[in-house]
């Protein structure tokens, strides 16, 4: 098969959770570009619809719903509705995440709401797209991870900021969304489905002058990571050209950790 075929994302339906944040636009936009149709979904409607209205505008195929993955409820009638307004599930990229626990000496508990929305809530929202896909014949998931979850904190990169001591809980539910990609590759595979994951580094978001130039001299590609460096493998994982690529996390740090 031609790879440009092989990389054609025509008549897939997709599902890009937390499609409005940072990553998310990012990725929402390189798979309706490579010809997806991709809904949106996060807590905020009203938010995924603007973003989905200009997608739309620009020509893409893009619409938002509503989820809180917190909620197993708000997860059941996300499903009911891709059924009823989509028919199917073929790619679902698992993006949201939530941030409640500022710095190593934050309240316990919010390490505990972190674990709510983004260890329970996470495995919640991936098991009943997981099933939602199972019926539609199978597919790919994509769980977005970071190389937080891979390495420990450059605690370097923080000096001279005041942005303090990377939070715990991130590290924490980072890592463990890496080895449930395993595990999940495995478990699904009777369900035809194919199950990576993608590490990236930080998103360039003008952070202060002095993170910024004390990070990107580590990184072989002197930068942070822009809006068009994720679409690539998005677009390769979940299409055909990534048929063969399951159960793997895929780190793009632009080379800090090589
Ligand atoms: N920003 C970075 O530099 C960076 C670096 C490496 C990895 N990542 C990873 O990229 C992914 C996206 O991160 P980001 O920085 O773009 O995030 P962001 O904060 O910009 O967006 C997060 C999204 O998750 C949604 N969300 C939060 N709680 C939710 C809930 N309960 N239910 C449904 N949706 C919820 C938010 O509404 C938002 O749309 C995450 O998996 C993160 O770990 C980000």
């Amino acid at each position: 098969m031609n790879v440009k075929d092989l990389l054609n994302l025509d008549g897939k339906i997709i599902l890009v959770t937390g499609g409005a944040g940072l990553y998310g636009k990012c990725i929402v936009e390189g798979l309706a570009e490579a010809g997806g149709t991709v809904i949106t979904a996060s807590r905020n409607l009203e938010n995924g619809q603007k973003v989905a209205a200009d997608f739309r505008s620009r020509g893409y195929d893009v619409y938002a719903l509503k989820v809180d993955q917190a909620d197993h409820d708000s997860v059941l009638t996300l499903k009911e509705e891709i059924k009823k307004h989509f028919g199917r599930l073929d790619v679902f990229v698992n993006n949201s995440v939530a941030r409640p626990m500022k710095g190593y000496d934050a309240p316990i508990e919010n390490f505990a709401e972190s674990m709510r929305v983004n260890a329970t809530g996470m495995m919640d929202i991936v098991r009943e797209m997981g099933n939602l896909m199972g019926e539609s014949g199978g597919g790919s998931i994509i769980n977005i991870s970071s190389m937080m979850g891979m390495y420990g904190p450059d605690l370097s990169n923080y000096e001279g900021t005041d942005m303090g001591t990377p939070s715990p809980d991130y590290f924490f539910h980072r890592a463990g969304i890496i080895n449930l990609t395993r595990y999940l590759a495995r478990v699904l595979a009777d369900k035809k489905i194919r199950v990576n994951s993608v590490s990236p580094g930080g998103f360039f978001n003008h952070q202060p002058e002095r993170f910024l130039e004390n990070y990107c001299k580590k990184v072989p590609v002197g930068r942070m990571a822009n809006n068009d460096d994720i679409k690539g493998v998005m677009v390769l994982l979940a299409s055909d050209a990534g048929a063969y690529i399951n159960g793997e996390n895929i780190l793009m740090d632009g080379g800090m950790h090589a």
